[in-house]
């Protein structure tokens, strides 16, 4: 069994956003482009993307293009010479868009209309992933220009989001499915899972990993190769507490992977949230002060229904700063108090968080929140006829 030596990557503190902030001019951003923003810095995601890619050199990292879809980001990737995981027509155009070969994209939604498949296979994607034996019926007509990855479900009870509560075949089932696909003429050449995401330790993952080649050793023995297995995404950020760094997963991955390599099977994985998390910081202002029930509330421009989407559909809890704290020379000194911060739509569930550590704010005051770059632009709506936060690429 590995054992796993746990480095850690902390929520960055006022004075380190400070320094992220040095080379921007937030007030004139916020002048000319109003409130609220998602400030957008593509470097970060090429950054981040080639942190991963040299960290696993073994692993071919398949960017998630659902975390954040802003052309800007998938430039970064695409000027990376990277990889994309796509699950929509939409997906596939837009990256298509940007003049990515589509042998560098893998479609990896395990349930689809047919006619997506049809239009993705046009586009020249030849690598599909299915859980399921209907879904075989979607390839007939293309049998000869696709290949297939078998998801597989492994629950995740202790991430932050199971991945296999909606998808995944049991393992139990995957020889039936493999047959049924060869009865089709389909080749099933990779299984693929995703450990969950925001993982709070490696261990699910390499949990995942070990279940996957003991099901690739069985399948072997009657004589069903699998040459590609994806290891999917779950690799964390500090949204508002430390994380295990990725450092401290890489050693542990690459043992695990390691007699899959060297019996010649490709490893590959579809991160989102880690290389799109670190590039957004999101901007609101305050437009409403109030106390209810002995608390200090400030009402945002920006909510749940918009940028803090990530609340609700991920549990997220991202650390919000008063834009002022972190120019404030005393800056971990001032006085804050557990505040409350709503967003602007009527619906009452529209609070993003019961306990910002906030000092006074007041009416036009500005708030900050790190790592907002995955899973809220694209999961933003307009509730209430209220606009989403305009990006600006920085
Ligand atoms: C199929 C698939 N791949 C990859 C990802 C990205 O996972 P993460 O953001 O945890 O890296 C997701 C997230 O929903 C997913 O559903």
């Amino acid at each position: 069994m590995t054992t796993v030596i746990e480095s850690t990557w902390a929520v960055p503190t006022p004075v380190q956003l400070r320094g992220e902030l040095a080379a921007i001019d937030l007030p004139r951003l916020v002048e000319r482009h109003g409130t609220p923003l998602l400030l957008l810095d593509p470097a970060r995601v090429a950054q981040q993307y080639r942190v991963l890619r040299r960290a696993l050199p073994d692993v071919r990292p398949y960017y998630a293009v659902k975390a954040l879809s802003h052309r800007a980001a998938l430039a970064a990737i695409r000027d990376e010479d990277g990889f994309f995981d796509v699950a929509s027509p939409g997906e596939v155009a837009l990256v298509g868009g940007l003049g990515v070969a589509p042998d560098r994209c893998i479609y990896t939604h395990p349930v689809k209309k047919a006619a997506d498949v049809a239009a993705a296979v046009r586009a020249g994607i030849r690598t599909f992933v299915f859980d399921n034996e209907r879904e075989l019926d979607k390839f007939a007509g293309v049998e000869d220009r696709v290949e297939l990855m078998l998801r597989l479900e492994y629950r995740t009870p202790d991430a932050l989001i199971d991945l296999s509560y909606k998808y995944g075949a049991r393992p139990d089932d995957a020889l039936d499915l493999l047959r049924a696909a060869s009865r089709r003429g389909l080749r099933v050449t990779g299984l693929s899972f995703h450990p969950g995401s925001q993982l709070a330790s490696v261990e699910p993952l390499l949990r995942d990993i070990r279940h996957a080649a003991m099901l690739i050793d069985c399948l072997a023995e009657v004589g069903i190769q699998i040459e590609v297995l994806d290891i999917g995404g779950g690799l964390p950020v500090p949204y508002d507490g430390a994380v295990p760094h990725v450092d401290s997963f890489v050693s542990a991955i690459e043992e695990e992977i390691r007699p899959l390599t060297r019996r010649g099977i490709r490893v590959i994985s579809e991160p989102g949230r880690f290389v799109a998390a670190p590039a957004m910081l999101a901007v609101a202002a305050v437009v409403g002060v109030g106390r209810r029930g002995g608390m200090p509330w400030y009402y945002l421009d920006d909510g749940l229904y918009g940028s803090f989407s990530n609340v609700l559909s991920d549990h997220v809890h991202p650390t919000i700063y008063a834009y002022d704290t972190i120019y404030a020379d005393d800056a971990v000194e001032r006085d804050v108090v557990p505040s409350v911060l709503a967003g602007p739509t009527c619906d009452s569930t529209d609070v993003i968080t019961t306990g910002a550590m906030l000092p006074a704010l007041d009416v036009g005051d500005l708030v900050v929140a790190p790592f907002m770059g995955a899973y809220t632009s694209v999961t933003a709506c307009e509730f209430n006829g209220l606009p989403k936060a305009t990006v600006v690429v920085v």
